[in-house]
């Protein structure tokens, strides 16, 4: 059966808690806005696409339900994740519904219907790029959990599997949120697809022993000039592919596009809790008096991408403004 992180309900929003998985599987009744903006900051949901799905249904919640100010409704679910350009690029879609007198609940489902819809159309695209047999390399979750369902990268690796090409999968963990060991494992062991979880250390000496043949990777963020922000740690596999001859793909919908900055060092990197690093779910792994520093996203160069896959095509990073035309 294929996995969605939420249901909107008509006047609640049903969410899988993501924190809890893959011990529990805990869904959570989101029945004000303010419910949905702390369930983003808290990571109950995550991954751009779905952040940007759930803030519209929390934007519902807000106006239609609550009847509160739209001013303050905007800018509480737009305070939650600085990175994810989905979140902005939805709320402002909302926002402009709500101008427009357009039904508010109606936008928000089609803002889920394309997402999913787009989804499926990388993964038709991104396939036809994975040779037969091949050993893929993915990082953090871009699955089903990460956006309306499929996935984006992990969407391409399930479309792939369902080619029948025979592909395994390995799987960083993903440090500190482990979206990877958790999260992605999970949604690969549902589909029955071949996986082996690696810490996210492991991935250098694969990489020489000729045990990769790709590296495919999600989006939060990339910018005019086809820079790329993405779960930390995305950066030093980019690299390793080019120091090792190794394709390295990127999936997202047009939605992560932001056309409005043109250079990585100009994206907002959200920065978390330093105890998120010093602990392993409740316990803690470090000592307590030690500092930790928490960067949840990095940036790779345009030039370190080979393609970016696209629901409008495949795209080489410079020309990535051309996905957003037509
Ligand atoms: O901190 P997260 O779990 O929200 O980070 C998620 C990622 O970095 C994903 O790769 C990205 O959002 C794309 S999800 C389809």
């Amino acid at each position: 059966m294929e996995v969605k992180p939420f249901y909107w309900k008509g006047d609640y929003l049903l969410l899988l808690d993501q924190r809890k998985l893959p011990r529990e599987e805990i869904w959570l009744e989101l029945r004000t806005y303010e419910d949905v903006a702390k369930a983003i900051k808290d990571m109950a949901v995550r991954g751009a696409p779905a952040i940007g799905c759930t803030a519209a249904y929390g934007f519902v919640l807000g106006i239609k339900l609550q009847r509160e100010n739209p001013e303050e409704v905007y800018e509480t679910l737009k305070n939650t994740r600085p990175t994810a350009y989905n979140l902005f690029w939805a709320l402002e879609r909302m926002m402009k519904a709500l101008r427009e007198n357009r039904d508010l609940e109606e936008e928000a489902k089609s803002i889920e219907k394309e997402d999913y819809e787009a989804n499926k159309k990388m993964g038709e695209y991104g396939s036809q790029l994975i040779p037969k047999g091949a050993k893929i390399l993915t990082h953090c979750n871009t699955g089903a959990l990460a956006t309306a369902g499929w996935g984006t990268a992990l969407g391409v690796i399930r479309s792939t599997h369902y080619a029948g090409k025979d592909i395994f999968v390995w799987v960083d963990e993903t440090r500190p949120y482990l979206q990877g060991s958790r999260l992605t494992a999970w949604e690969l062991l549902k589909e029955g697809i071949p996986h082996k979880i690696i810490t996210d250390s492991t991935t250098g000496f694969l990489m020489r022993k000729g045990l990769v043949d790709l590296v495919i990777v999600g989006a939060d963020r990339i910018t005019a000039r086809g820079d790329v922000a993405n779960k930390i740690g995305t950066y030093s596999l980019a690299v390793l592919c080019k120091e090792h001859g190794i394709p390295f793909y990127v999936a997202a919908p047009t939605s992560t596009i932001d056309p409005d900055i043109e250079k990585g060092e100009d994206i907002v990197i959200e920065e978390r809790s330093a105890k998120e690093v010093k602990s392993c779910g409740d316990c803690l792994i470090a000592p307590e008096e030690s500092d930790a520093l928490h960067i949840a996203f990095d940036v790779t160069p345009a030039n370190l991408i080979s393609a970016i896959i696209t629901e409008k095509g495949v795209f080489k990073p410079y020309e990535i403004l051309n996905a957003l035309k037509g």
